[in-house]
């Protein structure tokens, strides 16, 4: 058991290693396309046909891929723990397949099984199948086109989904943050590690570069998240201090 409150807050690194790319890294490009000018509204209006095949190419990669061993300790730090939430900016479900349940999961950037009608409010999961005939998706509601259930960049966060990670704010400063595999970018991820662990709080970030998160974090770990994840919840589990 892991006597305390834990947020995490993880991002495409703790993927990486399950080959699924980071957005910002090498490896994110397709058809030679920057990832982040095409998870926008922008892309989706010039181009839906194109912006569907980048996320029908990313189900399918999710789909195949397996939860690694920083998604096992993840789940295993989570099951463990008195109270535990985490925020994952990670549209992939590895998380979920690693045995975190599901109520111990915001997804803040959305989910990429979602497909969602791009006016109204229907939407539909698609863990299994894919509309694969080559056309676009349109919502049997209204006949709008349909567009993958995710947070594109300019867009609002869910409210419901603040709400839920400002809840778990309220019930007390963490003992425990980690901020794993992410490069920080977001004002949010910043805000939410440095009030979550209050004043005496540990703030862990884990990951093979700095980011500008670093100059907060009481320990960093500038490694791999396969790496250093399960070795940290190790340790906290058998109560050696991190
Ligand atoms: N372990 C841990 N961290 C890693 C690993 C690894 N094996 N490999 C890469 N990283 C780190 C990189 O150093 C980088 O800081 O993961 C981070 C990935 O950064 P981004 O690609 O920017 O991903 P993320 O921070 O999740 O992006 C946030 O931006 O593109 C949007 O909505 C999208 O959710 C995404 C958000």
């Amino acid at each position: 058991m892991f006597n305390g409150r834990v947020l995490i807050i993880t991002g495409a690194g703790v993927s990486a290693e399950s080959g699924i790319p980071t957005f910002r890294g090498k490896d994110g490009y397709w058809r030679n396309l920057d990832p982040t000018k095409l998870a926008t509204p922008k892309a989706f209006a010039r181009d839906p046909n194109l912006v569907w095949d980048w996320y029908c190419e990313r189900r399918q990669r999710i789909r195949k891929a397996q939860p690694n061993p920083a998604h096992r300790a993840i789940a295993n730090l989570g099951l463990q723990a008195d109270e535990f939430l985490l925020v994952t900016q990670n549209v992939d479900d590895l998380h979920l397949r690693a045995g975190l349940p599901a109520e111990k999961i915001v997804q803040i950037h959305g989910d990429i099984f979602m497909t969602r009608c791009s006016r109204c409010e229907f939407r539909r999961y698609e863990h299994e199948q894919e509309h694969d005939d080559g056309s676009l998706p349109k919502c049997q509601e209204c006949g709008e086109y349909m567009r993958p259930g995710v947070v594109w960049f300019g867009e609002q966060l869910d409210a419901a989904k603040i709400e839920i990670v400002e809840n778990f704010m309220r019930g007390g400063d963490c003992d425990l943050v980690i901020v794993a595999g992410t490069s920080a970018l977001f004002g949010y991820v910043i805000d939410w590690a440095l009030r979550a662990r209050g004043q005496a709080g540990q703030l862990i970030e884990v990951n093979p570069e700095e980011t500008s998160l670093s100059q907060f974090a009481t320990k960093s770990f500038l490694e791999p998240a396969g790496i250093a994840l399960p070795r940290l919840v190790n340790g906290l589990l058998s109560n050696v201090s991190p």
